[in-house]
């Protein structure tokens, strides 16, 4: 099964994706962790990709495209993939359907987690992330046992770089401007599934397993 995870930033995209990637068997494709690697290692495309999302824009499409086209050729991406993060543009949409279209594939889900815009401030900036392994908590929606310890691994907890009030304001502005329109894109092609965001995450969980049986 090939699916998308599309909602604005701090919808639940990610914290979600942790558990459908068990669920279905696919891999996590998140953009935005490939690009947080790759700025770790210091990398070109790292050094490239930081230059926008410090300031809370979008990577330009050509950038993202080609690393997305490579990956989802890898083997592990065979029986399907889960893409979190991507595509966030009509441009980028449709050169994944021209790409996909070339091996006689397509998506065959997009999960659009809905979520109002008044809560997804609080929910970014209180969000904590695993160093370690990536885990991802919330200071208040979901606490770890132990201050700033993983619960899963005892990794070190982090906030990320773009997390911070004043860049969440410009990445909410480029999600309204340039992703919301995938909304109506996906809708149009009758693989759209719309799920209340704003419940308890499994809540969330149990509606997008519904949805996907
Ligand atoms: P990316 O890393 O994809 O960030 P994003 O889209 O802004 O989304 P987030 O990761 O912030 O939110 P999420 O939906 O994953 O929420 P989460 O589950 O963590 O992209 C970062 C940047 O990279 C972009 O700004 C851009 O510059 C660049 N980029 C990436 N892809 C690109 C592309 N395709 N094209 C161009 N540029 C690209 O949850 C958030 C918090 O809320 C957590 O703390 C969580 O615990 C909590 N939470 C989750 N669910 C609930 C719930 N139901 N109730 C209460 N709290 C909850
Ligand atoms: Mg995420
Ligand atoms: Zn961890």
């Amino acid at each position: 099964m090939n699916i998308i995870l599309l909602g604005p930033p701090g919808a639940g995209k990610g914290t979600q994706a942790a558990y459908i990637k068990e669920l279905k068997k696919v891999p996590h494709i998140s953009t935005g962790d490939i690009f947080r690697q790759n700025i770790k290692e210091g990398t070109d495309l790292g050094k490239k990709a930081k230059e926008y999302m410090d300031k809370g824009l979008l990577v330009p499409d050509s950038v993202v495209v080609e690393l997305v086209e490579d990956r989802i050729t890898w083997p592990d991406a065979k029986n399907g993939f889960m893409l979190d993060g991507f595509p966030r543009t009509i441009a980028q949409a449709e050169a994944l359907d021209e790409s996909l279209a070339k091996t006689g594939k397509a998506i065959d889900a997009v999960i659009n987690i809905d979520v109002d815009f008044s809560v997804l401030t609080e929910r970014i900036t209180g969000r904590r992330i695993c160093r370690k392994c990536g885990a991802t908590f919330h200071v208040k929606f979901n606490p770890v046992k132990k201050d700033g310890i993983c619960d899963i691994c005892g990794g070190e907890l982090y906030q990320r770089d773009d997390d911070k009030e004043e860049t969440v304001i410009k990445r909410l502005n480029e999600y309204q401007e340039k992703t919301r329109p995938l909304i109506e894109f996906y809708n149009k092609k009758g693989v759209l599934i719309n799920i209340n965001g704003q419940q308890d995450i499994d809540a969330v969980t149990k509606d997008i397993e519904k949805a996907l049986k």
